[in-house]
Parts: C-alpha cells; sequence; structure tokens
C-alpha cells in the first residue's frame, strides 16, 4: 500500500490523539521513543503535547504518513530545530514511528526516504538522531544511510541494572 505523507498536517484535536495513541501503542509494543512500557496515554500526552507546542508555534516540523486520507497516522517524524544559530543547517529528527500492526512493510524505510526528500528540499547539509542502543536500530538506519557518529556508554537507563547506549546517528546531505 503507497503511503499518503503529509508534512505539517493541522494539528486538529483528532490529530493530536491519534498521534498520541499511535505514540503509545509504539511504546507498549518496546519501541524507543522515550518510554518504556507499560504507558497510558495520559503517560504520553505531556511529551506529546511539547512535541506539538514546537511545530504548532515553531520552528520544528512534523511529517506524517496515512494509508488513506483523514486516516489515524501510522508513521511520523518530527524535524527539531536546534534553535542556535550556528546550526541552523541541520536538524534533528525525533520519534521516528511506525504502527507496531505495519511494522515490517517498508514503511519505517519509506518515511525516512521522505525525511530525506523534505530536508534536501530545504537545503538542509545532515539530518541527526539519537537512539536506544540494544535494539538492533543502527542496522535499521545504517539502510538508510546513516552513519554512527557517537554513542555513550549506558546513558539510557531503562531499568535498574539495564542501562542502554545513547547512540548518534548522521546522514550527510551535502
Ligand atoms: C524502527 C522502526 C521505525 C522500523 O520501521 P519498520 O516499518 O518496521 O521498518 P521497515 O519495514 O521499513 O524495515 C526496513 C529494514 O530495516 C530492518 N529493520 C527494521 N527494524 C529493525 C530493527 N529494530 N533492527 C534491525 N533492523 C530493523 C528491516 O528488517 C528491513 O530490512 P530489509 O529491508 O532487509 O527487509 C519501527 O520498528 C518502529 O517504529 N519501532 C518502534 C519505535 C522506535 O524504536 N523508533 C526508533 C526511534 S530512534
Amino acid at each position: 500500500m503507497a503511503l499518503l505523507f503529509t508534512l505539517d498536517p493541522r494539528l486538529t484535536p483528532e490529530l493530536r490523539a491519534g498521534i498520541t495513541a499511535l505514540w503509545t501503542d509504539v511504546s507498549n509494543a518496546g519501541g524507543a521513543v522515550g518510554f518504556v512500557p507499560p504507558v497510558t496515554a495520559e503517560t504520553v500526552r505531556p511529551a506529546a503535547e511539547r512535541q506539538f507546542a514546537g511545530v504548532a508555534e515553531g520552528p520544528d516540523r512534523l511529517l506524517i504518513a496515512q494509508e488513506e486520507p483523514g486516516g489515524r497516522p501510522v508513521a511520523l517524524v518530527f524535524f527539531e530545530d536546534q534553535r542556535f544559530n550556528l546550526m541552523t543547517h541541520w536538524r534533528l529528527l525525533k520519534r521516528v514511528m511506525v504502527d507496531p500492526a505495519a511494522q515490517g512493510r517498508g514503511y519505517g524505510s519509506e518515511l525516512l526516504a521522505e525525511a530525506e526528500r523534505v530536508a534536501r528540499g530545504w537545503g538542509l547539509s545532515g539530518l541527526r538522531l539519537t537512539l536506544r542502543g540494544g535494539l538492533g536500530l543502527e542496522d535499521f538506519y545504517a539502510r538508510s544511510g546513516y552513519k554512527e557518529v557517537g554513542r555513550v556508554p549506558g546513558a539510557i537507563r531503562v531499568a535498574p541494572g539495564d542501562e542502554r547506549d545513547d547512540v548518534t546517528m548522521w546522514l550527510d546531505l551535502r
């Protein structure tokens, strides 16, 4: 199924609820998007609203993918601006996620390809992201051209005694 991508969709209450529900489902399936399961929409909502505020008030941007017009997003990514005048030439990708029911169908790769197309259209020099080690995510991003450029050992404590590396990846667009 071809995904429908929308850059900067209108952040209606329905879309905010749909994204919060997606984020909750992804977290409960073990996804590395800021939480450790179990979580409810109430747990996720404050983080989601902070992320929405960066888009609604600027300068961040949001890319969503739907399977049908008006449907709940099945995948999304935020482009975070560093709000620092020496770092305006790249963006930080945040909250890369695909609906657990739709993972493994190539949507994640399509999402990264669309994010890259958008970033090139803006004339950016690169895309950066951080990931939680121990889940194989380095390989997922490497398939789309991202290179590991940094790793802080054990910087993410998902549970007492379970510390994961905080890995930084970079896609050079120059
Ligand atoms: C990571 C994620 C976005 C991948 O999306 P997806 O739609 O399942 O990925 P795709 O189907 O496009 O997979 C593309 C390729 O990457 C591989 N891949 C996907 N997830 C992987 C993982 N966690 N580890 C290693 N390889 C992975 C696939 O096997 C596939 O390889 P192939 O082309 O040889 O078949 C998705 O699993 C997800 O939302 N995870 C939870 C949230 C999360 O952890 N996000 C990362 C934040 S840093």
